[in-house]
């Protein structure tokens, strides 16, 4: 079968009857007025009037980002749980534990709410936590992944949130790489108590650096803003009084050494004085990891040296001397007081604390900030509030101090207060009943709670 081909090159042009040429009429009107009948039959400015309100309707109620100083934006949200915060006058009362509305303010932080695909929403802020099954991580809120490999933590310090959605925990040991989707990460992780780090200390230097170079990689990778509660420690026992920020610090990074001469050869004898090191010195090079880090690599860092902390869910009987004068006045022993009890210690409640850190994780500043409550007592005053709280009649047994115990500390908070406009609002008097009655409960109601963790005081710890 032939193909017909028609050349459609042009139209054959209109003649008149005389065989002339006639000009075609102009087409150019008959195509307006027909897409005007079109546009008006189908009724497209129906469609067109439904579009705009959609439009606007999705304007007015969606969040929208606003341009910022620094490049970033601004994006404001509800958070049903009124958990999280960022602005200073945004912040209701801590005390009670709520926020009820908070600002993300992402100016400069290029990854952070970085391009979400089309058609997948926005969420809010993913945040982890390591050691968020600990005594402070477990007071910062049900949105987050809590990473956590039990050594001090326990679940039932986080069993509260289990029924949230928004919350996640992963047993694991952040000596080992881990890589998560996050935006911001508190990193806790560490053993605080001087029971607990000191009862292996090579992994306490070990979860201080690797732990904190595996989460600063993790940090760098995702492009996620890293916090690194570092401690008072640090500043060993101080030669300045009250530490600012600027003191260097005073630590014994390897402990007194005596010569010891051994039938053979001569033996340097490391006594066991400066075993608080294997903290002191992990959270020293945490810090300068985390600030090479910053400088080499542009991850946004923040640093809290965190000062004696208090509060519901410490470890009953960690040594820590707040929670050893509790437990015991609770249990009718006497009040262990090393040393001639005149070394001083400032006492934070854990909300003002986490109220500090959050503050920090939000604002625009690296620190180091001092967190922690100018409040200044000695131990044996501590006793007596405690005898006061819980019972008059508590006695107070004298016992020899450990080495290495600070005489003195006292945070400088004048850091804080100006950059981050914080300042604790919880004094001993009103914190300590408050933590009184948690330890109550976990004494005489979990019984096992109480045995397993018996009998480990060793001196004033500070964390
Ligand atoms: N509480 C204080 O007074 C105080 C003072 C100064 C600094 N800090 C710092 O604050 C942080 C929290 O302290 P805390 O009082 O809640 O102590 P905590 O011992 O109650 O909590 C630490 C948490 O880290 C977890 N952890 C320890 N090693 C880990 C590892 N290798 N991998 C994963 N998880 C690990 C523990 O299981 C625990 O849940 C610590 O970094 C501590 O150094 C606390």
């Amino acid at each position: 079968m032939a193909m017909e081909l028609t050349y459609r090159g042009h139209d054959a042009q209109p003649l008149d009857d005389a065989g002339k040429y006639i000009h075609k009429p102009e087409k150019r009107l008959v195509c307006l007025s027909r897409s005007l009948r079109y546009f008006l039959h189908e009724q497209r400015p129906l469609f067109v009037l439904l579009g705009m309100t959609l439009a606007s309707l999705l304007f007015s109620f969606f969040p929208r980002p606003s341009p910022v100083a620094g490049g970033g934006f601004r994006m404001e949200i509800t958070d049903p749980k009124g958990w999280r915060l960022t602005e200073p006058h945004h912040l209701t009362s801590y005390g009670g534990q709520n926020y009820h509305r908070f600002v993300i303010d992402t100016a400069g932080r290029g990854s952070v709410g970085g391009k979400v695909p089309l058609g997948l929403k926005r969420k809010g802020l993913r945040i982890v936590v390591t050691g968020g099954a600990g005594f402070v991580g477990s007071h910062l809120g049900d949105s987050v992944i809590v990473v956590d490999n039990f050594f001090t933590g326990r679940k039932e310090n986080v069993m509260h949130h289990f029924g949230n959605p928004n919350f996640e925990l992963i047993r694991h040991d952040v000596v080992e790489p881990i890589l998560l989707e996050v935006d911001q990460i508190y990193h806790l992780a560490c053993p605080a108590s001087p029971v607990h780090y000191k009862f292996n200390p090579v992994k306490t230097i070990k979860t201080n650096v690797v732990g904190t170079l595996n989460m600063l990689g993790l940090a760098k990778r995702v492009g996620a803003r890293f916090l690194l509660t570092s401690t008072s420690e640090v500043y060993g026992d101080p030669l300045q009084h009250p530490q600012v920020e600027t003191y260097w610090g005073n630590v014994n990074p390897i402990g007194n050494q005596s010569s010891s001469v051994s039938n053979k050869e001569t033996m340097i004898n490391v006594s066991s004085t400066g075993v608080r090191s294997c903290y002191d010195e992990g959270k020293r090079t945490a810090e300068t990891l985390t600030m090479d880090y910053h400088r080499g690599a542009q991850v946004e860092v923040r640093i809290a040296r965190i000062f004696n902390t208090y509060g519901p869910r410490m470890c009953i009987d960690d040594g820590r001397v707040v929670s050893n004068f509790v437990a015991q006045a609770l249990r009718k022993e006497p009040l262990t007081v090393y040393g001639d009890g005149k070394q001083t210690r400032s006492f934070q409640y854990v909300s003002d604390l986490v109220e500090g850190l959050m503050r920090l994780m939000e604002g625009e500043h690296i620190g180091p900030f001092n967190l922690g409550n100018p409040g200044e007592f000695t131990m044996l005053e501590l006793a007596n509030v405690v005898q006061e709280t819980i019972d008059p009649n508590a006695k107070i047994e004298f016992r020899p101090n450990t080495e290495d115990d600070p005489h003195k500390r006292k945070p400088d908070i004048t850091r804080a207060k100006e950059l981050l406009g914080w300042e604790p609002k919880i004094s001993l008097r009103q914190g300590l009943p408050l933590m009184v009655s948690d330890f109550q409960k976990r004494i005489f109601d979990d019984q096992s709670d109480a045995t397993t963790a018996s009998g480990t005081g060793t001196g004033n710890g500070s964390g």
